[in-house]
């Protein structure tokens, strides 16, 4: 445990119990990168103690291998630092069983590995294609109720890839497992920022007064990144960032943003804050989406110093491709407190610099008596930094001091890092605690995902009905141009 006075509000008081974790797909990326490293950390802080992680996938390994690639995750960075004992007490917990997805036996051995252990959770990191007979197998093999604690499942994203799609899939669920038992993860609310909006929203009495059509203009949510598609061209081409990016983790910053405040900390009446968020917002029309939208494709530039390629030249991807690589939206949620307030929403790959924040943009004060000052200087900007600086940044006027009344936007900063230390835990760590402590509350829950996507689904079928200009933009720059005139006051806040 940390002794850092500055953490002590960071402890978590979880009782985890023993458990297994069965990860479908385990021989992907996301074992390596985020899973396998967010276990090893609950390991050595002692939140987790009794526990097997069984690998579940098509390649022939064997528990040995799979202890083998887990030494190799386990080793450079900040793990260099902890002893091979730790790492081998860690590592003996992992077994493995190779079977295809749809085979019946590969499932009756885990079942025979899981009865009569605590608890279980099976956590689907495959590609989309393979949930339904992943599920299906589950049930029809007994491991949906099996002799253990609770079995719960935890489901990566893309969910559906449409209002259909996910639909269908939430019925496919349904039909093997309880809505309790079902734990649909978006990384972006295991991340420490995103969490304290909540927090800063409700635990604070100067903001929430405030925080409605009478005092704040628009607000604006950027996240942007400087990667392109990478190696993922063949997900990403069926997908665009419209649906990669704005219907799970936009929307949650979304929600969380405008949400009014909860009765209680019950995971439902959070998420219930939260769908009517949702189906409060404007859906934007076929007609709409060339006034409300702006999609776009980057071309060649320069990202951090090194020459890259265009969206169409990556490899895998169609030269003729119109799937959107940038995005952005002009958002309104019709009640009373946001009715006419404008939201918008930008994302896209290859942009100058990895960023992600919230800026709620006050009104002018209602009179100016300061002659010869500039009027955009009066607005006052509050910025929520999630990531990769997380912090809260205040704009306000200040007096240039000197015999002149001119005046100065100066900056009220807080810092994570300096108020907490350094040390926050990832995201995958803090999700993967929460579903093995049967919390869901950083969980979506079904008609949270269903509303989000009839939202999106309709701008889908908005640009395949009337075809609106696919725009393009420099690798490095902030967008496109054209994305500027969605904005009829205010401007986009630099990147
Ligand atoms: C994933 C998207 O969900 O989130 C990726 O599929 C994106 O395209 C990633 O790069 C961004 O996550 P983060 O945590 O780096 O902001």
């Amino acid at each position: 445990m940390n002794n850092n006075p500055l953490l002590s509000g960071l402890e978590f008081t979880k009782e985890t119990g023993s458990f297994s974790l069965v990860i479908f797909g385990v021989t992907g990326d996301l074992t390596r990168r985020k899973l396998i490293p967010a276990l090893f950390n609950l390991f050595i802080e002692g939140r987790i103690n009794q526990f097997k992680i069984i690998g579940f996938a098509r390649r022939t390994w064997t528990d040995e291998t799979f202890r083998d690639e887990g030494r190799k995750m386990l080793s450079g960075g900040k793990f260099d630092s902890i002893s091979s004992d730790k790492k081998e007490a860690f590592l003996s917990r992992l077994e493995y069983i190779s079977s295809n997805f749809e085979d019946p036996k590969g499932y009756k051995e885990l079942l025979n590995k899981i009865n009569g252990f605590g608890g279980t959770l099976y956590y689907l990191s495959t590609p989309p294609t393979s949930y339904e007979a992943i599920i299906e197998n589950l049930g029809k093999n007994g491991l949906a109720n099996p002799d253990t604690a609770y079995a719960r499942i935890i489901i990566e994203k893309p969910f559906g890839r449409d209002l259909a799609t996910a639909k269908k899939l939430n019925t496919h669920l349904s039909t093997y497992f309880e809505e309790k038992q079902i734990y649909r993860i978006d990384h972006y609310l295991g991340k420490e920022t995103v969490q304290n909006l909540l927090i800063f929203r409700f635990g604070n009495s100067i903001f929430e007064p405030l925080w409605n059509n009478k005092h704040i203009d628009h607000i604006q949510i950027t996240v942007s990144e400087g990667i392109g598609v990478g190696t993922r061209a063949n997900y990403f081409e069926k997908s665009g960032i419209l649906r990669d990016m704005v219907q799970n983790h936009i929307f949650q910053l979304l929600t969380l943003i405008a949400m009014e405040p909860p009765a209680d900390l019950n995971p439902d009446s959070i998420r219930d804050e939260k769908v009517k968020v949702l189906r409060s917002l404007k859906p934007i029309t076929s007609k709409e989406v060339g006034q409300y939208t702006r999609r776009a494709q980057y071309n060649r530039g320069i990202v951090e110093g090194e020459e890259v390629k265009s969206y169409k030249e990556e490899e895998g991807v169609d030269p003729k491709s119109l799937t959107e690589t940038y995005v952005a939206l002009k958002v309104f949620i019709e009640n009373w407190r946001w009715a006419g307030v404008p939201i918008y929403i930008r994302t896209g790959k290859r942009l100058s610099r990895k960023l992600t924040e919230i800026s709620i943009h006050f009104k002018n004060p209602p009179h100016q008596i300061f002659p010869n000052s500039h009027p955009s200087l009066n607005a006052n900007t509050l910025i929520l930094h999630i990531q990769p600086e997380e912090g809260i940044t205040f704009n306000i006027n200040a007096k240039i001091p000197g015999l002149s009344t001119s005046m100065r936007r100066v900056n009220m900063d807080f810092a994570y890092g300096n108020a907490f230390g350094e040390q926050t835990p990832e995201a995958y760590q803090r999700l993967l605690l929460d579903a093995i402590t049967g919390d869901p509350s950083l969980y979506t829950r079904r008609d949270e995902i269903e509303t989000s996507w009839s939202y999106i689904t309709r701008i889908i079928n908005g640009w395949i009905n009337e075809n609106p200009p696919m725009y393009s933009y420099r690798s490095g720059s902030a967008g496109p141009e054209e994305s500027n005139d969605l904005m009829e006051k205010g401007k986009w806040r630099r990147l």
